[in-house]
């Protein structure tokens, strides 16, 4: 507790000796790591810091609201939430490679970002959550090896053409620092215990061609899981949840219909690191709860699957 409220003051004058009088901007995900660097410098420099929220329309459900509640209405941010969806679902338009996906999303969301950021006069900083992790797995960058596997995109991973002077007070924490840092800073426990969620968010969750009705589809089953996940106590006991929505169409009865939609797959799995990572053992009256919720009230979705692969050969992740 005392060594933590030391950190805060600490940080806190180094924050603004370092930035005097500039304006910093923060990019703002909605994830932990974000959330945290940007309540710190709220804390530190008030108005001084700009928070930049790039809506990508690829968020799940409640996502967009609960970032600009948090630090709209309650840290009383400078908030500028760029609600970008469309621009994203069009560049996305009819691309089904995943690595495709990826790139059009990473490329999308700096030219997104750089525009907001210019709207800002007298940004000089750049804030960004990177954590100790971070800094060791990439040897000084966030584009890490990872990036050979698939092409890694975050906010903190934004490219050094941007001109700006990078702020990093996270630098030297681990994830667990960072989530009592955040509850000491006031953030509410749904923004500090959250998931990661990937940077190209439900697009690689959602197989294929990513539109807007397979977005809704998806957003739908993943809020019944993860609320059921939560009423059973196990949100916090897993390392990431969520729903993918697989192209894949089978044959069903309802009634006295036979039915013939797409299939939901549920991913849970366990891990300290992300680098590998094996299937949680979810009791089984939970998942035929949530089965059953999902295929009464998801419109276009018939079955329901449990994905029981572990990292590797599989990944977290489908795409
Ligand atoms: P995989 O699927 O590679 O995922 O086993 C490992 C962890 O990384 C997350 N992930 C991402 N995070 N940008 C991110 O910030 C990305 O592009 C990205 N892709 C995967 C994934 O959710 C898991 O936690």
């Amino acid at each position: 507790q005392w060594k933590m409220q030391a950190f805060i003051d600490n940080t806190i004058a180094d924050i603004r000796a370092k930035v005097g009088n500039k304006r910093v901007i923060c990019g703002l995900s909605g994830g932990v790591d974000s959330s945290v660097c940007a309540a710190l410098l709220v804390k530190a420099i008030g108005s001084q810091v700009a928070c930049i929220y790039v809506d990508n329309g690829l968020m799940r459900e409640g996502e967009t609201e609960l970032v600009k509640h948090t630090f709209r209405d309650w840290f009383k941010a400078d908030l500028h939430a760029v609600d970008a969806g469309e621009r994203f679902l069009s560049a996305l338009a009819g691309v089904t490679d995943p690595q495709e996906k990826r790139k059009i999303i990473g490329k999308v969301f700096i030219d997104v970002f750089k525009h907001e950021a210019k709207s800002i006069p007298d940004a000089h900083f750049l804030a960004q959550g990177t954590l100790y992790p971070d800094v060791i797995e990439s040897g000084g960058s966030v584009d890490g090896p990872a990036a050979t596997i698939k092409l890694h995109h975050n906010v903190g991973g934004l490219p050094a053409e941007l001109g700006f002077e990078l702020v990093e007070p996270l630098r030297d924490l681990f994830k667990d620092e960072v989530r009592k840092l955040g509850i000491e800073l006031g953030l509410p426990e749904d923004v500090v215990w959250r998931h990661p969620f990937p940077g190209p968010g439900l697009a690689v969750r959602c197989l294929g061609e990513v539109t807007e009705s397979k977005l809704a589809t998806l957003r739908k089953a993943d809020t019944i899981f993860l609320e059921e996940l939560r009423k059973a106590g196990l949100y916090r006991k897993t390392a990431q949840a969520f729903a993918v929505l697989l192209p894949v169409r089978s044959v069903g009865v309802m009634g006295d219909g036979r039915t013939y939609e797409n299939t939901i797959c549920l991913r849970c799995v366990q891990t300290d690191d992300f680098m590998t990572a094996d299937w949680s053992r979810l009791p089984e009256d939970l998942l035929a709860r949530v089965a059953t919720a999902i295929i009464n009230r998801v419109k276009g979705i018939n079955r329901v699957v449990y994905d029981i692969s572990s990292k590797p050969p599989a990944t977290i992740e489908w795409e």
